[in-house]
């Protein structure tokens, strides 16, 4: 009985203390906001090179695919194909036209080389740590690394593709 009683003070005790900690914090958190405004301004803060919206067509890749050239015309059937297997294997973290967990495809050819683009999503995590580019994305993305998920150059050349339609 008594070991309760003292229980139930030390809770009393400690409710009492998260309160008044509460009170203390609402105030306290009035001026900190002020002073982190005054304090720490955004430019301070170190920026990574946001590579993904910037055009580099200085490196190819590293990866099976060492030389691509595109038709003009879009071949609407390989298009669709490729439309399948990003639904199924990458849109988890790709959104065609806004930055996701990765970046967004759309004119992506405008940016990089095709074989450059082959190769990252046949081989992103040697691209990620070894190619000039692939490097900057890994920093501009939280250093969240694309996995590899084994896209045969086929299903890969498909998803190209489709990417040449958004
Ligand atoms: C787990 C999340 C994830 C999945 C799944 C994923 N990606 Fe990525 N992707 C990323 C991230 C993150 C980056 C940026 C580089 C990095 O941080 O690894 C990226 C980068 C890329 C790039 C370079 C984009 C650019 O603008 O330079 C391409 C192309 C790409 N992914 C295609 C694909 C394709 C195609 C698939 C499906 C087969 C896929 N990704 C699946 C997360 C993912």
């Amino acid at each position: 009985m008594k070991i309760t009683m003292r229980v139930g003070l030390l809770v009393m005790a400690s409710l009492l203390f998260a309160c008044g900690g509460k009170e203390q914090k609402k105030k306290g958190g009035f001026s900190y906001e002020k002073k982190a405004k005054k304090e720490v301004p955004q430019e301070a803060k170190p920026k990574v090179e946001a590579i993904s919206t910037k055009a580099d067509f200085s490196s190819k890749g590293i990866g099976p695919v060492k030389d691509l050239k595109l038709p003009d015309a879009i071949d609407k059937d390989l298009a669709a194909k490729g439309e399948e297997t990003y639904k199924k294997l990458c849109a988890a973290c790709h959104k065609a036209e806004q930055k996701f967990i990765g970046p967004a495809p759309k004119g992506i050819l405008e940016r990089r080389t095709p074989e450059w683009v082959m190769n990252m999503i046949m081989n992103p995590e040697v691209m990620i740590k070894e190619d000039p580019i692939g490097k900057k994305l890994l920093a501009e993305f939280n250093n969240i690394p694309m996995t590899n998920q084994n896209v045969s150059e086929e299903d890969a050349r498909a998803v190209l593709e489709y990417f040449r339609t958004l």
